[in-house]
């Protein structure tokens, strides 16, 4: 399982592979977990997802960016995603890397970058989520998020409760909307915690707190159990349904997805699209090695 998952994620960070997948098209599964490789069949997925009462966040994918010019043309792409989003009234917002836009790079580069995607957003009362990815990024994405909240109050993040320090940056960060997560990246022991159990538990204790006191929680997660946990803890609280979402990955548990929106619970799904696939897909792989079942499929149906 572990050798799978390192196979996997040192697949996922391979620039060769990472390039030559741009001209593949979407192969090998992918197009199960990714809405299309342009804006007109993003559009088109998100389409479906609103018709069944499901919002979307959405991811237009980018890896290793190192140069200014890629970092100018993801910032391109994001800025006509958000005019999609309004021409074809969706309810959707955006889901962005800060490395996708310079952040590597240069700090400021970023932040210009930045500032004019949430500045457009912002006319349109879009809302714009900094993912976050590996510790090295974190700092310098809260920094960002500082500096563009001084302007704007239609950014927020992500935290990962994988860090010692998430319940620090959840309080920080309580009257941003904000999402929620495990933590997806390989982090050393002095900084999160390597147990799947005390990250479990860990993410439960700051779904709650965020419950009972934050702005607008997003629970995003595949694990039932911690579904489970949620439903049951603000029927317990009394927490109306408006204060928070669910949130999953495009083409995961397709069945609970909707199950959960037509229960009545505020729906998001993250919706990956572009040319630039195959890292995120290794990813999902690393993460969840059954879902190598839809990549035999697609191997084996054509
Ligand atoms: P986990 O993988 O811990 O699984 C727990 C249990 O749930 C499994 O044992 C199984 O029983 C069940 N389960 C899980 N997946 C299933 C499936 N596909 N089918 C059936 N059962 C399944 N990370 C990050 O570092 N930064 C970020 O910005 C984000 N953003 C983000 C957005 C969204 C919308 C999601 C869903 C996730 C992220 N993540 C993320 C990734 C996150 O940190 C985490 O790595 C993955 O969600 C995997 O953890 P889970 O909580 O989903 O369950």
């Amino acid at each position: 399982m572990g050798l799978t998952r390192d196979f996997f994620i040192s697949l996922s960070q391979n620039k060769v592979l990472n390039g030559a997948a741009k001209n593949w098209g979407l192969k090998l599964g992918a197009q199960t977990v990714v809405a299309g490789t342009t804006v007109e069949e993003m559009v088109n997925s998100v389409k479906k997802l609103n018709s069944k009462g499901i919002a979307a966040t959405i991811d237009n994918l980018g890896e290793f960016v190192f140069e200014k010019q890629e970092a100018l043309e993801a910032k391109r792409q994001i800025l006509a995603v958000i005019e999609a989003i309004h021409e074809n009234a969706l309810n959707a917002h955006i889901s962005l890397k800060p490395t996708q836009l310079g952040l590597d790079i240069e700090y400021d580069f970023c932040l210009h970058n930045l500032k004019e995607i949430v500045s457009k957003a912002n006319e349109y009362s879009i809302f714009i989520n900094f993912d976050t990815e590996d510790h090295s990024h974190l700092q310098p994405t809260f920094d960002l998020l500082d500096e563009l909240s001084k302007d704007y109050n239609n950014v927020g993040t992500v935290i990962q409760a994988y860090f010692y320090k998430a319940d620090e940056n959840l309080k920080k960060y309580i009257n941003h909307r904000t999402r929620i997560v495990k933590g997806a990246y390989k982090e050393p022991a002095n900084l999160a915690y390597q147990d799947k159990e005390e990250i479990d538990k860990n993410y439960l204790k700051l779904i709650e707190y965020h419950l009972l006191n934050g702005k607008f929680t997003s629970i995003a997660t595949h694990d039932h159990h911690v579904i489970n946990h949620v439903k049951k803890f603000v029927d317990e609280h009394n927490i109306s349904k408006d204060k928070f979402e669910f949130q999953m990955l495009y083409g995961f548990r397709n069945e609970l997805q909707l199950k959960l929106a037509n229960e009545g619970y505020n729906f998001c799904t993250y919706v990956p699209f572009g040319g630039d696939w195959y890292g995120y897909f290794m990813r999902r792989l690393a993460e969840r090695p059954q879902n190598l079942n839809l990549v035999v499929k697609q191997v084996f149906n054509k």
